[in-house]
């Protein structure tokens, strides 16, 4: 049996038409059942299962083997598919309706007792799923969330070929590229104390093939950010790059709905609707309260700042002094919500800084219920009323902050309410760009400028006499891609003059010197006939994990890493030996 083909077909292809077969098959038994005085083997590979049977009556032999097999075992079969005997039939599984009746057996390999199940729908320690991860990537679900990944990536291929890109593989040991994140840093042996940078983004790279002439690059890029990792972020990502010349911002908006409908319509089946809805940056916060929104449901914040200029209530009176806002969402039918549930809506705006949430019943004559009903007038409590547009039955819920804290407040509790209400749809796929950005935004920690996207977006033309006089009025030529509340794609127009690049260094606090030494290749090359460029990048890990509907990247990526950075499964990162140390002219200071 060994001199021969492995396999002749793959478990999961085997049906009805190959009645009579006599077929060869390999893989890792998934469950054995003894039965009746026969013995099951389920057989699984890549494909799928397929349920084989083992008669003592036929084969002694091969029964004698098969009692000593155990799951994952991993072993070759040759037999002959049959119809199963009636009322046998499974129709969970492809390939339910027919059993191959085995003559010989053959174990190619043993394997120990898996530490879990190689089943889905099992509840198991994320570590240890991915200390075992070439178990755990036997389940179909990890499995077909890669085959996904596979043909994403693929498709991608297709599309941009069709439309002349170039795929162009940029250096992974380089400079440090600005994308708001750390760099991980690689010591250089032939250069005693120097550094690499791994790439953040492709982002100098790809503007220079612009300057260079290829008109339309791409690239599946691996990037790297040292950074505090949550679900959908991880220290190692995959963009799908992109940069054309010659471009204005709608081509490249186009192209992207193009790329996904594509996307959608070959993987997934599904049809999306274009050109998808857009949305102003300051719009989005306002109503919110985030730059990357939700929309698979309505439910906005209301601005009330206005009804309450001269209130009594001192939370809110105080707050309108001191410059912040008041705003609040509106809870439709949830006024009979008890003390408690409304403590636990509380918790929630608490948890990103806000000192409270006051909350409204509507009753049936549209007047309120509230603990502080009595410091607010009848007027402030009509004009509240009318603003939220409520209705009896609703409960309205405010929090009066500094506008960042009201933002991020009330944007979580809306994704909270949104869940708790059943308000998402969780087979909707709602797409909106985000545009106007602002160039800048203001650190208050670092008390400077700092890029909202990075220092190589365009300023838009209306908005550049802004930027030495007031750089926080200057807009962006920028545009962020955002799916079900997930930002899957950011990119944007690029500067293609040195001095306008130059300046805007200089607005972000770099000195003379540390422009040169940074980004002094940049402005060379600036110099050399630049056509007008732009481009975008999607996280790739991110679309796929949405296409897959799964809560987090790490679902989708083959050998991803934990929340503190680490690989369970080869142990990285890890302490090194002291001669590799010695040359690279490293040395460990004692660590605590
Ligand atoms: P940006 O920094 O917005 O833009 O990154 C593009 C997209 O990459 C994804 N992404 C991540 N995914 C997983 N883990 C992370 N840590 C992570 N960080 C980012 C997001 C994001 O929208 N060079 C520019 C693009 C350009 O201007 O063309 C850039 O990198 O989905
Ligand atoms: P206090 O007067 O602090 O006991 O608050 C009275 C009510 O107002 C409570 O329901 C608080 O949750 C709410 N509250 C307090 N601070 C704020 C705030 N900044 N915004 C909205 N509601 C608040």
């Amino acid at each position: 049996m060994q001199k021969e083909k492995y396999r002749t077909h793959w478990c999961g292809e085997l049906g009805l038409d190959h009645k009579g077969t006599s077929v060869s098959l390999c893989g890792w038994v998934h469950r054995r059942r003894d039965h009746g005085g026969l013995i099951f083997l389920d057989l699984r590979d890549r494909s799928g299962l397929i349920q084989t049977v083992i008669d003592p009556r036929e084969f002694q032999e091969v029964f004698e083997l098969a009692k000593s097999i155990r799951g994952e075992y991993v072993c070759q079969i040759r037999g002959t598919v049959a119809e199963r005997p009636e009322g046998t039939a499974n129709p969970r599984i492809k390939t339910g309706e027919v059993e191959v009746r085995v003559s010989e057996l053959k174990v190619l390999s043993e394997s120990r007792t898996p530490p879990f199940p190689t089943e889905d729908d099992i509840n198991v320690d994320d570590r240890l799923r991915l200390e075992y991860r070439y178990l755990d990537l036997r389940r179909s679900k990890p499995l077909n969330n890669l085959l996904m990944r596979h043909k994403v990536a693929l498709e991608v291929r297709k599309f941009l070929d069709e439309k002349s890109f170039v795929e162009v593989e940029t250096p992974i040991l380089s400079k440090s590229t600005p994308e708001g994140a750390r760099d991980f840093l690689v010591p250089s042996r032939l250069q005693p104390g120097q550094f690499y940078a791994l790439p953040q983004s492709p982002q100098l790279f790809k503007q220079i093939l612009m300057i260079s002439g290829l008109e339309r690059y791409f690239q599946i890029a691996r990037c790297f950010r040292d950074e505090d990792l949550r679900a959908d972020r991880q220290p190692e990502l995959t963009q799908i790059d992109m940069e054309m010349s010659f471009v204005h911002r709608e081509h490249i908006l186009t192209l992207c709905e193009e790329m996904l409908s594509h996307l959608f319509r070959t993987v997934l089946e599904v049809e999306i609707k274009t050109p998808f809805p857009r949305i102003s940056y300051m719009e989005s916060r306002r109503s919110y309260g985030t730059d990357k929104p939700d929309l698979r449901f309505n439910l906005a914040i209301v601005e009330l700042s206005h009804i309450f200029t001269h209130t009594q209530l001192q939370v809110f009176g105080r707050t309108l002094e001191e410059g912040g806002v008041i705003r609040g969402i509106r809870a439709e039918g949830c006024a009979d919500l008890s003390r408690r549930d409304i403590q636990g809506l509380e918790d929630v705006v608490k948890q990103f800084g806000a000192r409270g949430l006051a909350w409204f019943k509507v009753k049936e004559d549209l007047t309120v219920d509230s603990p502080v009903s009595k410091f607010l007038s009848d007027q402030e409590k009509k004009l509240m009323v009318e603003n939220f547009e409520a209705r009896a039955g609703s409960l309205l819920l405010i929090v009066a902050d500094r506008e960042e804290v009201v933002c991020s407040s009330l944007s979580n509790l809306r994704e909270k309410l949104g869940q708790q209400l059943g308000l998402i749809d969780r087979d909707k796929f709602s797409f909106a760009w985000v545009i106007d950005f602002p160039l800048f935004e203001y650190d208050e920690e670092e008390k400077r400028l700092k890029s909202h996207h990075h220092p190589f977006t365009r300023p838009t033309e209306e908005s550049l006499v802004y930027l030495e006089s007031d750089p926080l009025k200057v807009m962006a030529d920028a545009y962020d891609l955002v799916l079900n509340g997930v930002e899957i794609a950011g990119g944007s127009l690029r500067i293609f003059f040195p001095e306008l690049q130059r300046k805007i260094f200089k607005i972000l606090g770099l000195s003379p010197e540390r422009i040169e030494k940074s980004f002094g290749f940049f402005l060379k090359a600036l110099e050399y006939g630049v056509p007008p460029h732009g481009g975008i990048a999607f996280g790739l890990d991110r679309l796929l994990m949405l296409m897959a509907g799964e809560d987090s990247i790490r679902e989708v990526i083959a050998f991803p890493k934990t929340q503190s950075a680490t690989c369970p499964l080869t142990g990285s990162p890890d302490y090194v030996e002291k001669e590799q140390l010695e040359e690279l002219g490293i040395e460990i200071k004692e660590l605590e």
